[in-house]
Protein backbone atom coordinates (compact mmCIF):
# COMPACT_ATOMS: atom_id res chain seq x y z
CA UNK A 1 0.00 0.00 0.00
CA UNK A 2 1.01 3.60 -1.20
CA UNK A 3 0.43 6.13 1.72
CA UNK A 4 1.14 9.25 2.05
CA UNK A 5 0.27 11.90 5.16
CA UNK A 6 -0.25 15.63 4.25
CA UNK A 7 0.75 17.95 7.44
CA UNK A 8 2.46 20.24 9.06
CA UNK A 9 4.63 18.33 10.65
CA UNK A 10 6.28 15.46 8.58
CA UNK A 11 8.92 14.64 11.17
CA UNK A 12 6.16 13.42 13.77
CA UNK A 13 5.31 10.95 11.28
CA UNK A 14 8.83 9.53 9.98
CA UNK A 15 10.41 9.45 13.32
CA UNK A 16 7.23 7.91 14.81
CA UNK A 17 6.85 4.99 12.08
CA UNK A 18 10.76 4.79 10.70
CA UNK A 19 11.41 1.96 13.55
CA UNK A 20 10.80 -1.70 14.52
CA UNK A 21 7.90 -3.52 12.45
CA UNK A 22 6.55 -0.57 10.85
CA UNK A 23 10.00 0.48 9.57
CA UNK A 24 10.98 -2.71 8.52
CA UNK A 25 7.70 -2.66 6.35
CA UNK A 26 9.27 0.77 4.75
CA UNK A 27 12.28 -0.56 4.02
CA UNK A 28 11.22 -3.95 2.49
CA UNK A 29 9.24 -2.12 0.30
CA UNK A 30 5.56 -3.37 1.92
CA UNK A 31 4.43 -0.20 2.83
CA UNK A 32 5.75 2.82 0.88
CA UNK A 33 5.07 6.06 3.16
CA UNK A 34 5.55 9.64 2.27
CA UNK A 35 4.92 12.73 4.03
CA UNK A 36 4.02 15.95 2.40
CA UNK A 37 4.34 18.98 4.42
CA UNK A 38 1.49 21.65 3.55
CA UNK A 39 4.16 24.46 4.89
CA UNK A 40 5.73 24.19 1.34
CA UNK A 41 2.45 25.17 -0.62
CA UNK A 42 1.69 28.60 2.35
CA UNK A 43 0.62 31.77 1.43
CA UNK A 44 3.67 33.06 -0.27
CA UNK A 45 3.45 36.40 1.21
CA UNK A 46 3.70 35.34 4.89
CA UNK A 47 4.39 31.69 4.84
CA UNK A 48 0.52 31.70 6.25
CA UNK A 49 -1.32 28.48 6.53
CA UNK A 50 -3.27 29.02 9.09
CA UNK A 51 -6.20 32.23 9.43
CA UNK A 52 -8.59 33.48 11.92
CA UNK A 53 -12.33 31.84 12.53
CA UNK A 54 -15.06 33.81 9.95
CA UNK A 55 -18.03 34.57 12.54
CA UNK A 56 -15.51 34.66 15.57
CA UNK A 57 -14.06 32.05 18.26
CA UNK A 58 -10.89 31.31 19.82
CA UNK A 59 -7.79 29.64 17.68
CA UNK A 60 -6.25 29.60 13.65
CA UNK A 61 -7.91 27.41 11.29
CA UNK A 62 -5.66 25.79 8.67
CA UNK A 63 -6.81 27.54 4.95
CA UNK A 64 -8.12 25.79 2.26
CA UNK A 65 -5.60 26.76 -0.20
CA UNK A 66 -2.03 25.28 0.85
CA UNK A 67 -4.09 22.33 1.87
CA UNK A 68 -5.77 22.05 -1.46
CA UNK A 69 -2.68 22.52 -3.44
CA UNK A 70 -0.60 19.93 -1.60
CA UNK A 71 -3.45 17.30 -2.12
CA UNK A 72 -3.54 18.23 -5.63
CA UNK A 73 0.46 17.78 -6.00
CA UNK A 74 0.03 14.02 -4.44
CA UNK A 75 -3.21 13.19 -7.20
CA UNK A 76 -1.27 14.74 -9.92
CA UNK A 77 0.70 11.44 -9.52
CA UNK A 78 -1.70 8.98 -9.88
CA UNK A 79 -3.77 8.11 -12.79
CA UNK A 80 -7.65 8.74 -12.57
CA UNK A 81 -8.35 4.80 -11.43
CA UNK A 82 -6.03 4.60 -8.78
CA UNK A 83 -6.69 7.84 -7.40
CA UNK A 84 -6.15 7.58 -3.51
CA UNK A 85 -8.16 7.24 -1.13
CA UNK A 86 -8.44 10.40 1.31
CA UNK A 87 -8.95 9.95 4.49
CA UNK A 88 -8.88 13.19 7.27
CA UNK A 89 -8.17 12.59 10.15
CA UNK A 90 -10.54 14.13 12.93
CA UNK A 91 -12.45 13.98 16.31
CA UNK A 92 -15.97 13.96 14.49
CA UNK A 93 -15.18 10.92 12.44
CA UNK A 94 -16.23 7.41 12.66
CA UNK A 95 -14.30 5.89 15.56
CA UNK A 96 -11.60 3.76 13.92
CA UNK A 97 -11.25 -0.08 14.40
CA UNK A 98 -9.78 -3.20 13.77
CA UNK A 99 -12.19 -3.91 11.07
CA UNK A 100 -11.67 -0.67 9.23
CA UNK A 101 -7.61 -1.54 9.81
CA UNK A 102 -8.46 -4.22 7.62
CA UNK A 103 -10.34 -2.65 5.16
CA UNK A 104 -7.57 0.40 4.70
CA UNK A 105 -4.66 -2.29 4.16
CA UNK A 106 -6.59 -3.44 0.84
CA UNK A 107 -6.48 -0.07 -0.43
CA UNK A 108 -3.53 0.56 -2.86
CA UNK A 109 -3.43 4.14 -2.53
CA UNK A 110 -4.16 6.67 0.79
CA UNK A 111 -3.90 9.98 1.83
CA UNK A 112 -4.36 10.86 5.54
CA UNK A 113 -4.81 14.38 6.32
CA UNK A 114 -3.62 15.71 9.74
CA UNK A 115 -5.22 18.87 10.76
CA UNK A 116 -3.96 21.08 13.58
CA UNK A 117 -4.72 24.25 15.43
CA UNK A 118 -8.36 24.61 15.43
CA UNK A 119 -8.58 22.30 12.65
CA UNK A 120 -8.76 22.62 8.58
CA UNK A 121 -11.46 25.01 6.68
CA UNK A 122 -14.74 22.73 5.90
CA UNK A 123 -14.84 23.50 2.14
CA UNK A 124 -11.38 21.70 1.47
CA UNK A 125 -12.22 18.60 3.59
CA UNK A 126 -15.83 18.73 1.64
CA UNK A 127 -13.48 19.17 -1.97
CA UNK A 128 -11.08 16.11 -1.03
CA UNK A 129 -12.51 14.01 1.77
CA UNK A 130 -13.48 10.63 1.39
CA UNK A 131 -14.11 9.78 4.76
CA UNK A 132 -13.24 10.98 8.43
CA UNK A 133 -11.72 9.09 10.82
CA UNK A 134 -11.61 9.60 14.27
CA UNK A 135 -8.84 7.38 17.17
CA UNK A 136 -11.48 8.31 19.88
CA UNK A 137 -13.82 10.34 21.59
CA UNK A 138 -10.99 12.80 23.07
CA UNK A 139 -9.02 15.90 21.31
CA UNK A 140 -5.79 15.85 20.70
CA UNK A 141 -3.61 18.84 18.84
CA UNK A 142 -3.03 17.44 15.88
CA UNK A 143 -3.88 14.56 13.40
CA UNK A 144 -0.64 13.22 13.42
CA UNK A 145 -0.54 10.82 16.34
CA UNK A 146 -3.48 9.71 14.69
CA UNK A 147 -2.38 9.20 11.42
CA UNK A 148 0.38 7.11 12.75
CA UNK A 149 -1.83 5.04 14.77
CA UNK A 150 -4.25 4.03 11.84
CA UNK A 151 -0.56 3.57 9.42
CA UNK A 152 0.60 1.15 11.94
CA UNK A 153 -2.92 -1.06 12.61
CA UNK A 154 -3.09 -1.15 9.40
CA UNK A 155 0.86 -1.93 7.98
CA UNK A 156 0.35 -5.09 10.44
CA UNK A 157 -2.14 -6.39 8.17
CA UNK A 158 -0.07 -6.30 4.91
CA UNK A 159 1.02 -9.41 3.81
CA UNK A 160 4.66 -9.99 4.89
CA UNK A 161 4.97 -7.42 7.65
CA UNK A 162 4.43 -10.30 10.92
CA UNK A 163 6.20 -13.28 10.11
CA UNK A 164 2.70 -15.19 9.44
CA UNK A 165 -1.20 -15.14 10.17
CA UNK A 166 -1.05 -16.50 13.23
CA UNK A 167 0.74 -13.63 14.73
CA UNK A 168 -2.64 -11.93 14.35
CA UNK A 169 -5.60 -14.08 13.36
CA UNK A 170 -5.90 -14.83 17.24
CA UNK A 171 -5.50 -11.18 18.80
CA UNK A 172 -7.74 -9.27 20.44
CA UNK A 173 -10.59 -7.57 17.69
CA UNK A 174 -9.45 -9.95 15.04
CA UNK A 175 -12.50 -12.56 16.29
CA UNK A 176 -15.14 -12.38 18.08
CA UNK A 177 -12.98 -11.93 21.36
CA UNK A 178 -10.27 -10.10 23.33
CA UNK A 179 -6.86 -12.53 23.40
CA UNK A 180 -6.52 -15.21 26.22
CA UNK A 181 -4.04 -14.21 28.59
CA UNK A 182 -0.44 -15.07 27.71
CA UNK A 183 2.80 -16.70 29.69
CA UNK A 184 6.59 -17.10 28.79
CA UNK A 185 9.24 -18.50 30.77
CA UNK A 186 10.07 -18.93 33.56
CA UNK A 187 7.23 -21.39 34.40
CA UNK A 188 7.15 -19.98 37.86
CA UNK A 189 7.54 -16.04 38.85
CA UNK A 190 7.22 -14.85 42.17
CA UNK A 191 4.96 -17.65 43.11
CA UNK A 192 2.56 -17.58 39.97
CA UNK A 193 2.31 -20.51 37.86
CA UNK A 194 2.00 -20.55 34.61
CA UNK A 195 -1.34 -22.52 34.20
CA UNK A 196 -0.92 -26.08 34.19
CA UNK A 197 -2.62 -27.11 31.27
CA UNK A 198 -0.64 -24.33 28.79
CA UNK A 199 2.58 -26.79 29.94
CA UNK A 200 0.80 -29.82 29.01
CA UNK A 201 1.91 -30.03 25.04
CA UNK A 202 -1.66 -31.08 24.79
CA UNK A 203 -2.82 -29.17 21.76
CA UNK A 204 -6.24 -29.66 21.71
CA UNK A 205 -7.03 -29.24 25.37
CA UNK A 206 -4.63 -26.04 25.04
CA UNK A 207 -6.64 -24.62 22.32
CA UNK A 208 -10.22 -25.42 24.42
CA UNK A 209 -8.56 -23.85 27.70
CA UNK A 210 -6.91 -20.45 25.56
CA UNK A 211 -10.59 -20.19 23.65
CA UNK A 212 -12.47 -20.18 27.46
CA UNK A 213 -10.02 -17.82 28.63
CA UNK A 214 -10.65 -15.54 25.80
CA UNK A 215 -14.22 -15.79 26.42
CA UNK A 216 -13.95 -14.72 30.18
CA UNK A 217 -11.67 -12.14 29.48
CA UNK A 218 -14.46 -10.44 27.08
CA UNK A 219 -17.37 -10.96 29.31
CA UNK A 220 -15.66 -9.58 32.18
CA UNK A 221 -13.87 -6.41 30.24
CA UNK A 222 -15.87 -5.86 27.32
CA UNK A 223 -19.27 -6.91 28.09
CA UNK A 224 -20.16 -4.84 25.02
CA UNK A 225 -18.67 -7.45 22.48
CA UNK A 226 -19.73 -9.88 24.46
CA UNK A 227 -22.69 -9.77 24.26
CA UNK A 228 -22.34 -9.60 20.36
CA UNK A 229 -20.58 -13.45 20.48
CA UNK A 230 -22.78 -16.40 18.96
CA UNK A 231 -21.81 -18.76 21.89
CA UNK A 232 -22.90 -22.65 21.50
CA UNK A 233 -24.39 -23.93 24.59
CA UNK A 234 -21.58 -26.44 25.07
CA UNK A 235 -18.91 -23.42 25.36
CA UNK A 236 -21.86 -21.38 27.83
CA UNK A 237 -21.61 -24.20 29.67
CA UNK A 238 -17.95 -24.76 30.22
CA UNK A 239 -17.64 -21.17 30.60
CA UNK A 240 -20.60 -20.90 33.18
CA UNK A 241 -18.40 -23.71 35.31
CA UNK A 242 -14.64 -21.98 34.72
CA UNK A 243 -16.40 -18.77 36.23
CA UNK A 244 -17.69 -20.63 39.58
CA UNK A 245 -14.48 -22.36 40.03
CA UNK A 246 -12.23 -19.06 39.30
CA UNK A 247 -14.83 -17.71 42.11
CA UNK A 248 -14.02 -20.30 44.49
CA UNK A 249 -10.37 -20.17 43.98
CA UNK A 250 -10.48 -16.16 44.70
CA UNK A 251 -12.43 -17.06 47.98
C1 LIG B 1 -7.54 20.49 18.17
S1 LIG B 1 -8.04 19.39 16.90
C2 LIG B 1 -9.42 20.25 16.21
C3 LIG B 1 -10.69 19.91 16.88
C4 LIG B 1 -11.91 20.55 16.23
N1 LIG B 1 -11.92 21.95 16.42
C5 LIG B 1 -13.18 19.93 16.83
O1 LIG B 1 -13.63 20.41 17.87
O2 LIG B 1 -13.69 18.94 16.25
C6 LIG B 1 -6.79 19.58 15.70
C7 LIG B 1 -6.62 18.41 14.76
O3 LIG B 1 -6.21 17.27 15.49
C8 LIG B 1 -6.70 16.09 14.87
N2 LIG B 1 -7.41 15.31 15.89
C9 LIG B 1 -7.67 15.69 17.17
N3 LIG B 1 -8.29 14.74 17.85
C10 LIG B 1 -8.43 13.68 17.03
C11 LIG B 1 -9.00 12.38 17.16
N4 LIG B 1 -9.57 11.98 18.29
N5 LIG B 1 -8.95 11.55 16.11
C12 LIG B 1 -8.39 11.96 14.94
N6 LIG B 1 -7.84 13.18 14.75
C13 LIG B 1 -7.85 14.04 15.76
C14 LIG B 1 -7.55 16.53 13.69
O4 LIG B 1 -6.80 16.37 12.50
C15 LIG B 1 -7.83 17.98 13.98
O5 LIG B 1 -7.97 18.76 12.81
Amino acid sequence: VDITVLTLFPELIQDALGKSITGRAISDGILNLHTKNIRDNAMKAYAKVDDTLYGGGTGMLMMCDPVYNSYLEVVEKFSKSDKPYTVYMSPKGRVFDQKKAIELSKKDNLILLCGHYEGIDERVIEEIVDEEISIGDYVLTGGELPACVVIDAVSRMLPGVLPNKDAYEMESHMGDCLEHPQYTKPAVWRNRKVPEILLSGHHKKIKDYNRLRSLYETMVRRPDLFEKINISNEENEKLIKYVKDTRKLQE
